[in-house]
């Protein structure tokens, strides 16, 4: 191929598989989809410099594309000049080309358009001038084809992946992961969705193409030059503790200043994606109306549920009905952000200066509704949408006495999981678990709160809460309980509790201040090392990251 220059991309030998004990990770399976993943082996390949292989000796891709991170100029406002970005470019080399749907002048990726049960090849290559590696958030996929930071390739370096869709109908993103550049890299452009559909879902006759509506919530802020601005209160500032906070809502990598979403009087399938490096957003109708919520990370819910409001932190989805109908041509509507409190913890101190900080009441979408449906078909809402099959925990092997990960601000560390920070290929005892098992897990962001103000005495203990939106890499969890610990919270729990969206699967949940929140998790199919993490990417590249460890 061709030699990396500068820091040179990795290769993995076999020899380093094997110390990572990956060598047969993906062997342990057992029958239905995950058959399609057997007999898979993964070795470095020797024949070309740079490249790095995850090659399965059987596997015949149904869909095999060439995925490209390269920069990119683009003109996101009417006047000055292009805003130079990084962005995904998607090319198909096999297979339907309905695989990936280009969205218009964004520096988003186009959208990967899976079925479950393909055999997916992915073709990396990185035309970056940093390393980098990309991670299917969300998806089932043997530990080595999901992007861990220790997998990272340097400029002009590949990566391939093989992997079988197992996961239910969703909606799924992709993003970088190398370790410590995720949240500079997102914020450049780097992210596309990737949406999975099966015959069940199909046969709902949910609404459908123009019906069927992506919305990525980013925030950014563009200087005078329309370059994006990462850095907040300066290098190593507290910008970088909070996480960083864009001037701006961008929606599907536009600034929303230039667009509405015009809309015709017709139920619609809004699949929304929090997206934004650390903004948490409060999602409401502008006029009241609830939001009708049909699903969240890992697919749709069992039945249709309501809710004055959706809580998103960074990295979660959900699936809204939105029914046009209900309103006259010209109406306009607002898609907002309510205000909540605890959005910005309390650190103590001024914090950062931000144009809309996190937590503050603002317009995230105009929607307007601009003309008649077509007449061709009626669609309605399914009373039956699914039937997601929820970890239980009453099979969890740890029932009475579930692993905690306390979530704190470690003076002199950063912010810390166990009090531990992420270590590329370390992993502690109390974070091994067993193939084939379900156990509870509680994220404990109460510990940092108000245990520990009296250890440390006055406004130091004050620092050490703010909302972490804990991410599981490989599986779909059930969130099985929330309860407030600290009641010096309960004003800012009030204020976000009626949001969460429980009923269903989730590979992230949003843990206010001051709260807990209770896991029921499977580990299936795949042995080896995963990641958990905070997905405020500036929390993730401190260090706001570890490993677990599937065993045998
Ligand atoms: Cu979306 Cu480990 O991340
Ligand atoms: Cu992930
Ligand atoms: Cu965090």
């Amino acid at each position: 191929m061709r030699d990396g220059r500068g820091r040179g991309p990795r290769k993995l030998t076999r020899r380093a598989l094997l110390r990572y004990g990956l060598m047969g990770s993906a062997l342990a399976v057992t029958g239905g989809l995950g058959a399609l993943v057997q007999g898979c082996t993964l070795r470095g390949h020797g024949q070309a410099p740079g490249v790095v292989r995850a090659l399965q000796e059987t596997f015949l891709p149904d869909v095999e594309i060439a995925l490209r991170a390269r920069p990119a100029q683009l003109a996101l406002r009417p006047e000055g000049p292009p805003t130079p970005v990084w962005r995904y470019e998607v090319e198909v080399l096999r297979g339907p080309s309905e695989a990936v749907r280009a969205l218009p002048d964004t520096y988003l990726g186009p959208i990967l358009k899976l079925r479950r049960g393909q055999r997916v090849r992915v073709r990396f290559r990185n035309e970056l001038p940093e390393e980098t590696i990309v991670h299917w958030h969300g998806l089932h996929v043997p530990a080595v084809m999901d992007g861990h930071p220790r997998y990272a390739v340097g400029p002009g370096g590949e990566f391939v992946y093989e992997f079988a869709v197992v996961d239910r109908a969703g909606t799924y993103w992709f993003h970088p992961h190398p370790h410590r550049r995720t949240g500079p890299q997102v914020y450049r452009g780097l992210a596309g969705l990737l949406l999975v559909s099966d015959p069940q879902e199909e046969a709902l006759g949910l609404p459908a193409d123009e019906f069927d509506v992506p919305l990525v919530l980013q925030d950014r802020t563009l200087d005078a030059a329309n370059r994006l601005v990462y850095a907040q209160g300066g290098m190593g500032g507290m910008g970088n503790m909070l996480g960083f906070l864009g001037d701006e809502i961008w929606v599907n990598g536009r600034p929303t200043t230039e667009f509405a979403l015009r809309v015709a009087r017709h139920p619609y399938r809004l699949r929304v994606l929090n997206g934004s490096n650390s903004r948490i957003y409060k999602l409401a109708w502008g006029d009241g109306t609830p939001l009708t919520v049909i699903g969240t990370d890992g697919g749709l819910l069992t039945s249709p549920v309501r809710r004055p409001y959706v809580m998103l932190g960074p990295g979660e989805r959900v699936e809204l009905w939105a029914d046009f109908r209900a309103y006259p041509v010209g109406t306009e509507l607002e898609l907002v952000s309510l205000p909540f409190e605890g959005g910005m913890g309390s650190m103590g101190g001024p914090g950062t200066p931000t144009a809309l900080p996190n937590g503050a009441g603002f317009r995230v979408l105009r929607v307007l509704v601009e003309r008649e449906a077509p007449a061709d078909r009626a669609v309605e809402l399914p009373l039956q949408l699914s039937a997601p099959e929820r970890p239980a925990p009453e099979e969890a092997v740890n029932a009475g006495r579930p692993r905690t990960f306390a979530l704190a601000m470690t003076p002199m560390v950063g912010w810390t999981i166990n009090g531990r920070v992420f270590e590329m290929e370390g992993v502690a005892p109390e974070e091994t678990v067993r193939l084939g098992t379900t156990e509870l897990w509680t994220f404990d962001n109460a510990a940092g709160a108000g245990g520990r103000r009296g250890m440390m005495g006055g406004g130091m203990g004050a620092m050490a809460a703010m909302p972490h939106p804990m991410h599981v890499h490989g599986l779909q969890f059930a969130v099985v309980g929330r309860e407030l610990v600290d009641p010096s919270w309960g004003a800012a729990w009030e204020s976000v509790r009626e949001g969460f969206v429980d009923e269903g699967l989730k590979d992230t949940v949003l843990v206010m201040p001051g709260t807990r929140a209770r896991l029921a998790l499977r580990f299936e199919d795949f042995e080896g090392l995963f990641l958990y993490h905070c997905h405020n990417l500036e929390h993730e590249d401190m260090g706001m990251m570890r490993n677990y460890l599937v065993r045998p």
